[in-house]
């Protein structure tokens, strides 16, 4: 994999052509997947914390789709309850009969509809919306053609259907694995299984494809071979049409798509120590001139601001890091972690629902949650946010320039004043005034010389027995 001449993958990329005619995605996801062996339909597993097919959805509304449409039919229920509000249409596929016939379930919701339709997989996640834009290209620069497949060569050619194709690019024949002579297993020139067309012509077309083959299906790809106009193919670097239908292959989508998302954040300015232990989220922002210790992990809806810092071993998630703010070593950010400007969170702090004014820190082993930190504040070590009483949370709140003292615990509701200082070991029940002292611990007694002579005692008493 040649990451230096790797493109750009997501939203910022900038279409060059946006497609002229309306375009409409229809993606295939009715299979069973029965080789993930899970209770989770296979595209709702997930790369980068997003499921697979939210990811697909994404490229094609990063296209300018006019129209979105999902095939499903196994699990539909858990499909449909995933793609919520994501600006999509469901239509079903009672029996899967096909990749053919899975695209001709979408007919009657495409009726009128006279642009390019552009065929997806659930569970082809990686491709790039550059890509895709190529293929519509393509398409258009080829009035004549009938449609432009997208293939790839992969490592182990096994039993993705082939291309037989030509050196300009047009294609001779496709043909299942199941169905192909020895001589057309030997090319490795493979269908990624995406695809664009026309819509009326496609509709057409699957009218006539018919099931009289190995599989005893209807092939989206024998669309190629009926009589008339030719097709064509374009051909896409392997990663991108990785297809996961296990969990190793999960694992290694997972592999190929955090090895361009750390190649395109250090091209953006981001310094990752040892980038191959760096795990980022599908929707994960940082700024520039942020450093990346190794060993991070980050779910989803992080964000981190110019100059900020992440040391080694932290887990991140749902967190807002402010400008030269600095994360761990050791920390833990929950959902709700707001992190102001150069602010600190130390190691084995973990800081849930929680807002750290501009300066504030809290150093060492903390839990912080349910709460507001004004600026400056110091939390000393040991400091523990008590929000729960095992039935309802409640807030802290700290004000600005505040110090508490090392293993103390705020029971909340409570609210430390501006500038208050409470002293080290207080169990905090009560509000405490701004500026005001806070001590919760009994008196310090001291018996001067009784320890010697305690020894004393039990030394002459262990010699006598
Ligand atoms: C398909 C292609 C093959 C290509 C390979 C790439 C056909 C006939 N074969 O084979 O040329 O190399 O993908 O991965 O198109 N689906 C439905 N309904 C169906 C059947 C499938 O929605 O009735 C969906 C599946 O959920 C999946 C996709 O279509 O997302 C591909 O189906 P699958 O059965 O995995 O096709 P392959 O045999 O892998
Ligand atoms: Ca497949």
């Amino acid at each position: 994999m040649d990451l230096a001449t790797r493109p750009w993958q997501g939203a910022d990329m900038a279409i060059s052509s946006a497609p002229t005619r309306p375009l409409a995605a229809i993606i295939l996801a009715a299979g069973q997947g029965t080789r993930m062996k899970s209770d989770t339909h296979k595209v709702l597993h997930p790369i980068a914390g997003q499921p697979m097919l939210l990811h697909v959805i994404d490229r094609a509304h990063e296209l300018g789709a006019d129209r979105v449409i999902v095939v499903v039919g196994a699990r539909s229920e858990q499909v449909e309850a995933a793609v919520t509000g994501t600006d999509v249409e469901i239509v079903h596929q009672a029996e899967q009969l096909g990749t053919g016939h899975a695209v001709a379930q979408a007919e009657a919701a495409l009726a009128g509809f006279s642009g390019d339709v552009l065929i997806l997989y659930g569970d082809v996640p990686l491709v790039r919306t550059e890509t895709l834009a190529r293929m519509l290209e393509a398409l258009d620069a080829r009035p004549e053609a009938r449609a432009v497949v997208l293939a790839f060569r992969p490592e182990t050619p096994g039993a993705y259907g082939r291309i037989i194709g030509n050196a300009d690019g047009a294609i001779t024949k496709m043909v299942e694995f199941k169905d192909a002579t020895a001589a057309e297993r030997e090319t490795d020139l493979c269908n990624t299984g995406l695809m664009v067309a026309r819509a009326p012509e496609l509709f057409g077309l699957l009218r006539d494809v018919g099931n009289d083959n190995a599989a005893g299906e209807y092939y989206l790809p024998d669309i190629v071979m009926l009589p008339g106009a030719g097709s064509i193919f374009t051909e896409v670097d392997r990663w991108e049409a990785t297809g996961v239908n296990n969990r190793v292959e999960l694992a290694e989508a997972e592999r190929h798509w955090q090895t361009d998302r750390r190649w395109r954040f250090q091209i953006e300015g981001v310094t990752l120590i040892a980038p191959e232990t760096v795990w980022f989220a599908h929707d994960t922002v940082i700024g520039r001139d942020v450093t990346i210790e190794p060993n991070v992990w980050f779910g989803p809806g992080v964000k981190i601001a110019d100059r900020a810092t992440i040391r080694a071993f932290s887990h991140i998630e749902g967190a807002t890091i402010g400008e030269r703010a600095e994360v761990g070593p050791y920390a833990r950010l929950r959902p709700g972690a707001v992190l102001g400007e150069k602010s600190k969170v130390g190691n084995f702090v973990e800081v849930k629902k929680a807002t750290l004014g501009k300066g504030a820190k809290a150093n060492h082993l903390s839990y912080i949650g349910d709460a507001e930190v004004g600026a400056n504040a110091n939390i000393g070590a040991g400091t523990i946010t008590c929000n729960y009483d095992g039935f309802f949370k409640y807030r802290t709140v700290i004000g600005e320039g505040a110090f508490i003292g090392s293993n103390s615990a705020l029971v909340a509701p409570v609210t430390i004043g501006a500038g208050a200082i409470v002293g080290a070991g207080a169990v905090v029940t009560k509000d405490v005034e701004a500026d005001a002292l806070a001590l919760v611990r009994p008196e310090q007694r001291a018996k001067p010389g009784w320890a010697k002579r305690f020894r004393d005692i039990m030394m002459a008493k262990k010699k006598g027995s």
